[in-house]
């Protein structure tokens, strides 16, 4: 597996590739690679011939008051990771190589930002949007799979593609989840043991919507309030937002006649992390 820093050298790569006629597929991250990653990167194999990972904590899409500097880096393990997986090429620019000085191009997805993570962390999705279309113009892959725990994120990335007529093909691979339910993140780490225990409890509100949408309620508030009603079990679990929201304009939805998400976040009292979860009723990403 090669392992590149260098944004020009990947273009290069990128374009090599593309001449001996391999497609190419890229899996962006941040690192602190879990079983999560390990089904993107494997999914990305089934798509194309070369998998790139992208590996950059970038500083752009976190709050001063967010926990860029304490992200986990375990860079080594990560390409070992990455390797085991079947990924070809890590591409792991650091900061000054993605926006040296003088940067100031930005890419801001509107309107459906203005809800969920977009309206509880203002201006992430902004430099997610600008980090995602600099690594599609780096690497230039036919496929860019993401994971469907970042619900919103997808439907940004998906808003993007459409509206600056990206060339990228697009696979949101399903959550992968921890044997009691609770999905993997790389967050996960920061917990305590008793939130640890308590965060369940997310699994729990999206399997109860699940299971109240199956039974025929298709009545967004009282969808949101099973969701609650299973959260309010977990004291050490402070609700950020519950919400049913439309799939393409991520506004809340009173009464669904279509595919809506269930979107939970949280931030846990003792150690301040914020998790999130979710899960289509009645359709798929
Ligand atoms: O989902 C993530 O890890 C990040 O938001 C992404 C897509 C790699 C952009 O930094």
């Amino acid at each position: 597996m090669k392992i590149v820093t260098n944004a020009s050298e990947m273009k290069n790569l990128s374009i090599t590739y593309g001449k001996a006629g391999r497609s190419l597929g890229l899996v962006p991250t941040m690192g602190a690679l879990h079983d999560g990653h390990v089904s993107l990167i494997t999914t990305a194999r089934e798509h194309c011939d070369i998998v790139v990972t992208s590996i950059f904590v970038n500083p752009l899409q976190f709050a001063p008051s967010e926990d860029f500097a304490k992200y986990p880096r375990p860079f080594d393990k990560d390409c070992a990771t990455a390797e085991k997986a079947g990924c070809d090429v890590v591409f792991a620019p650091d900061a000054k190589e993605m926006y040296p000085t003088g940067y100031s191009t930005f890419v801001d997805v509107e309107t459906i930002t203005s809800y969920l993570c977009g309206a509880n962390r203002p201006g992430h999705f902004k430099g997610v949007a600008t980090v995602v279309l600099k690594l599609f113009n780096v690497v230039s892959p036919q496929v860019a799979v993401f994971g469907q725990k970042d619900a919103q994120q997808c439907l940004v990335i998906r808003r993007m593609v459409r509206d600056l007529n990206c060339s990228v093909r697009l696979v949101f691979a399903p959550t992968v989840r921890e044997k009691d339910g609770l999905a993997m993140s790389s967050r996960n780490s920061y917990l305590s043991s008793d939130e640890r225990g308590q965060a369940v409890f997310i699994y729990k509100g999206i399997c109860a919507a699940v299971s109240l949408y199956g039974g025929g309620e298709r009545n967004g508030a009282a969808l949101q309030g099973t969701i609650a009603g299973a959260l309010s079990g977990a004291p050490l679990l402070s609700v950020e937002y519950v919400e049913i929201v439309d799939m393409d304009t991520v506004s809340p939805v009173s009464v669904l006649g279509a595919p809506a998400l269930a979107a939970i976040a949280v931030r846990t009292k003792q150690t301040k992390t914020r998790l999130i979860d979710n899960a289509v009723l009645g359709g798929t990403f």
